[in-house]
């Protein structure tokens, strides 16, 4: 294979554990075809990304016709439109008070950037994330990640980091069968960690509305009124890091919305433009006010190709009803995958919100994680033509985050393939 060959004389790629052995041709909707014509149904759309489908006709269209006219001129050195109609458009569809975005191009710079706001709009310096986060590949956005398996070997970190308990409710930290006592537990731990690990200069708490790479943790409906109280009474802001849950991937335009809470800051990409690279954080305001001249600015941020295919991407996942798809075609996933733990002792959990899902295996009722035999699925499932993610802080969560345009029978195939292999490897242990 050419492309392999390349890749593993010229590409960097010994931090890669698993390549998945597919040279890609061609993506449509919820296909991926490689060069060798085998087609495979796409239920990780290159890590949560293309939302609307590969390809989806309306974004490549307006991305096209941008092309045409503007491809750059830097949206922070002269008024870019398509920026300035996003813009608008984040504002009108983000909850709350949410008015004013930075672009930028990926999630880990949409967090700098949002930190950097959180800080001066402050004046307080500290941070306060969750374990099994994870926010990125940068120093900072390292720094508050809490998972040791992604920051081994690229520190120090920036000081000034605690990290409290993720409401993971499957493991609960303090111990709790119970998941609303689980989510009160943790959140309350806040108030410790507050008192006994930092200075006391906390510019704000951040945390995924649903963890992803941490293996799909969702915390209970409870746990983000929980938090945004103690935030309150301490005057720290709260970021919402949307860039996994954004854009209607757990059956609401944003996760957060489930929690009925309004973040100061959030953050997106990744669903953003369906496949095109941009991020933004969007704050109150008030907020906004924080940065001065040359404090913030990025090169490529709110490139007018990338914001265009945004605006139709935006349009698409409303009128095309695709949220709504998402809502309903993750209740089947989940009924469907519930049905099958109960008949697999490798299936520990299956939890989610919309398309987010995760499906945890353990070996034993002692819960012990089974990361090769989440590897092995992964590899059938390919064998049957599916492509599924892989994640978890304990390396052991089957991760299912397809197209938000997947139709019912392709979710019944999903399940159907799921089932199979899951009661295969089931007997393996
Ligand atoms: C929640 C969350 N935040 C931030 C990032 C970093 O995004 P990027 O890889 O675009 O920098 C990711 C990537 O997976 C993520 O899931």
């Amino acid at each position: 294979m050419k492309t392999k060959e390349q890749y593993d004389k010229y590409l960097i790629t010994s931090m890669v554990a698993g390549f998945e052995p597919i040279e890609v041709a061609a993506a449509s909707n919820t296909q991926i075809t490689g060069t060798d014509g085998k087609s495979y149904l796409d239920c990780f759309s290159g890590i949560a990304v293309v939302n609307a489908g590969h390809g989806h006709p309306r974004v490549i269209a307006a991305a096209k016709a941008q092309i045409d006219k503007l491809i750059h001129c830097c949206t922070y050195v002269y008024y870019s439109p398509r920026a300035g109609e996003l813009a608008q458009k984040l504002a009108e569809i983000t909850p709350g008070a949410l008015q004013k975005s930075f672009f930028g191009n990926g999630g880990a710079e949409a967090i700098e950037g949002a930190l950097r706001i959180a800080k001066q709009h402050t004046k307080a310096y500290e941070i306060v994330a969750l374990t099994q986060s994870f926010h990125g590949r940068t120093n900072a956005t390292l720094s508050i990640t809490g998972n040791r398996a992604r920051k081994k070997g690229g520190g120090p970190y920036l000081p000034g980091i605690s990290f409290t308990p993720a409401p993971y409710a499957y493991r609960c930290p303090f111990g709790s069968k119970d998941d609303k006592e689980c989510a009160w537990k943790s959140a309350e731990f806040l108030r410790h960690v507050l008192k006994y690990q930092t200075g006391g200069k906390v510019a704000a708490f951040i945390a995924e509305p649903i963890l992803g790479e941490g293996g799909i943790l969702v915390p209970h409906e409870d746990y983000f009124k929980y938090v945004k109280q103690i935030l309150k009474e301490e005057d720290i802001l709260f970021i919402a890091d949307e860039v996994q849950t954004g854009f209607g991937r757990t059956g609401k335009l944003f996760a957060i919305e489930h929690y009925g809470v309004e973040p100061d800051i959030m953050t997106m990409a990744k669903g953003i433009a369906d496949g095109f690279p941009l991020s933004a954080f969007i704050v109150r305001p008030d907020i906004a006010q924080a940065f001065t001249p040359g404090d913030h600015l990025s090169t490529f941020g709110g490139n007018p190709v990338s914001c265009a295919a945004a605006l139709a991407n935006i349009d698409v996942l409303i009128q095309e009803k695709l949220v709504e798809n998402a809502a309903k075609r993750g209740q089947q996933l989940m009924a469907r995958l519930r049905k099958t733990q109960e008949a697999c002792r490798l299936v520990g959990d299956v939890r989610g919100k919309g398309l987010m899902v995760g499906i945890e295996l353990v070996k034993d009722a002692q819960k012990t994680p089974a990361a090769e035999q989440a590897k092995a699925v992964r590899w059938m499932c390919l064998e049957k033509g599916m492509l599924v993610g892989l994640g978890g802080s304990l390396a052991n969560v089957i991760r299912l985050q397809p197209p938000l345009t997947m139709n019912e029978a392709e979710i019944e195939r999903v399940a159907d393939v799921l089932d199979s292999v899951l009661k295969e490897i089931t007997k393996t242990i």
